[in-house]
């Protein structure tokens, strides 16, 4: 499968260097605002076209690419916000056009991507792009109208989990960590917290309770954690996000 990628930048470079593991992958062409003369040019020498562009570029990229754009061809947006609708209108294509959502651990091949899909999604090309996504992490597929809550989630979610890093960092920092030792050692005990999550079924709520002894040290740290309304905060903080 040839890829072509219209917006060789954060997230694109990021697709990019994760795309060069993926074994259905026979080349990768990329562009950016300097090269986009070469927009036509690489899209007729893809089988998947990726549209990396900011959500404010995607428009005037489709409407010039749609003559090089033909049904075999996948197109794939990754612009926040930008519905499928728009992309198939601008593009004049249709089933063959899929909106997703993936997230900045894309450039640590720790993505989490949601596929969108809708009545008018054609079943490979949502497969293609899952295959294509899982090179760089997780990839999940749902239904476009629940879009808003994936940006909130996973788009805006590692904004909120390097909040709580950040602040854990401080904290033992003021506890007498140096800093390289206090990044490592939170660092690593969000990513085990969330393997632990991830390897099994068990509740996070069975897994807090499994880390706190009845009367120790644990519990009383998650009695200040709930008097300080860390829930309620963070429902309202990606309820808002999602709004
Ligand atoms: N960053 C993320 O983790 C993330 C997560 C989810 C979704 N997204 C979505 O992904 C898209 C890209 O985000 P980003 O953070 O990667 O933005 P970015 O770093 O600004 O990259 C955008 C790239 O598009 C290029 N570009 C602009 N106009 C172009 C054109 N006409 N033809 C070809 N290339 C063009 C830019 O070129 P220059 O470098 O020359 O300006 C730049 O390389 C956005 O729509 C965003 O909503 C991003």
């Amino acid at each position: 499968m040839r890829v072509g990628i219209i917006g060789h930048g954060t997230l694109g470079g990021a697709i990019a260097e994760g795309l060069r593991t993926c074994a259905t992958v026979t080349s990768i062409e990329s562009t950016t605002k300097r090269t986009s003369a070469r927009n036509s040019e690489v899209v007729r020498a893809s089988d998947v076209v990726l549209v990396c562009v900011k959500p404010y570029d995607v428009q005037a990229v489709l409407l010039a690419v749609s003559d090089a754009l033909t049904e075999k061809h996948v197109l794939i947006s990754t612009a926040a916000s930008v519905g499928i609708d728009r992309l198939r209108s601008w593009s004049q294509r249709n089933g063959r056009v899929v909106r997703v959502m993936p997230n900045t651990p894309a450039r640590a091949g720790a993505a989490m991507t949601v596929v969108a899909r809708d009545a008018l999604s054609c079943n490979d090309a949502i497969e293609i792009a899952r295959q294509l996504f899982s090179s760089l992490g997780r990839t999940i597929v749902l239904n476009e109208e629940q879009m808003d809550a994936v940006t909130a989630i996973s788009g805006c979610g590692p904004a909120y989990v390097f909040v709580v890093i950040e602040a854990m960092i401080d904290a033992a920092i003021a506890l007498g960590i140096p800093y390289a030792d206090a990044r490592e050692m939170v660092a690593q005990t969000v990513l085990g917290a969330a393997a632990l999550v991830l390897r099994g079924n068990e509740h996070p709520a069975q897994l807090k309770t499994a880390v706190a002894t009845p009367g120790g040290k644990t519990v009383r740290g998650l009695i200040e954690l709930e008097e300080g309304n860390l829930r309620a905060t963070l429902s309202r903080a990606l309820r808002s996000s999602a709004g």
